[in-house]
């Protein structure tokens, strides 16, 4: 039980990548998860190189929650999971109405249901272990309703309600949780989600994923609870406390469109 690793889900693009070097660039030895294993098998060769670090790729479906329970119990079975970030994460913007409901039920599963199952399975592990960080990537979504992605807001709402309340739990022990919370994002994010068009893409500049990806990281080892990136995204986020929530409601659908 000597080494202490991390687990960074979603390792494979975007923010993942830039988690994963931040963890390595500070020694610590890493767990890589996302489906593309060419890419994970890549970022693990540069990290192995540049810091001289152990790093394990496990290819795994994070939408299906029984290959979610068994990535669990494999890798906590002999190691000592120090930090987990649950960064791992899809949306789709879209009528509701439409036929198909595939890519919102995967939302689903990787938003919510994987990242609930990592969220306990490691909260104990680590109680158990006398201490850990728990890193759970949200959204300024989670501040809102999101009408023309109205599932992908709901799951963000739902890693906000599930992060705050767990650390609320765990407060005074040596584990924390805290839950960060990006605006538009320089990644192949909006390109899959069809968010590309939008005014919420079009109006504002997207963050770098790195400058995102350390501010997460340096919130969540100084436990802090709740970490929103950039000045227009805290507006975004405090604002709906101000606003009637039916035209909080309306405003959200103008930069969904
Ligand atoms: N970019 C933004 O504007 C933005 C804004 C706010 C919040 N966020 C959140 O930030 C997190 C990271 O997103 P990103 O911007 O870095 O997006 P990204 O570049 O599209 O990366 C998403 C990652 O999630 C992984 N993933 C998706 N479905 C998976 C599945 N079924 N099983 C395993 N891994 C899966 C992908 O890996 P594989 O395809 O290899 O499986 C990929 O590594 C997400 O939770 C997202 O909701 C993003």
């Amino acid at each position: 039980m000597a080494a202490k690793w991390a687990l960074i889900t979603g390792a494979s693009e975007g923010l993942g990548v830039e988690f994963a070097r931040l963890a390595a660039a500070e020694g610590r030895d890493l767990i890589l998860v996302a489906r593309q294993a060419a890419k994970l098998e890549a970022l693990a060769a540069e990290l192995r190189d540049r810091h001289k670090v152990a790093v394990e790729v496990w290819p795994t479906d994070l939408a299906d929650a029984a290959e979610v329970e068994t990535l669990w119990r494999k890798l906590a079975l002999r190691r000592h999971v120090e930090i987990v970030v649950n960064n791992a994460g899809l949306g789709y913007n879209g009528p509701f109405a439409g036929d198909d409901i595939g890519r919102e039920m995967a939302s689903v599963a990787v938003n919510v249901t994987a990242l609930t199952i990592l969220t306990k399975r490691a909260a104990s592990h680590m109680t158990r272990q006398g201490g850990g960080r728990i890193l759970n990537v949200g959204s300024t979504a989670g501040f809102m309703p999101g009408p023309n992605m109205a599932v992908y807001h709901a799951t963000k709402a739902y890693v906000l309600s599930l992060s705050e309340a767990v650390a609320e739990e765990l407060r005074g022990s040596p584990v924390t949780v805290t839950v960060l919370c990006p605006g538009a994002t320089a990644t192949n994010f909006a390109r899959d989600a069809k968010m590309e068009g939008i005014a919420l893409f079009r109006l504002m500049p997207p963050a770098g994923a790195a400058a995102v990806a350390k501010a997460g990281w340096g919130a969540m080892k100084r436990g802090r609870r709740i970490r929103v990136t950039g000045l227009m995204n805290s507006t975004f986020a405090f604002a709906p406390r101000l606003v009637p929530r039916a035209l909080v409601t309306r405003i959200s659908a103008l930069f969904l469109k």
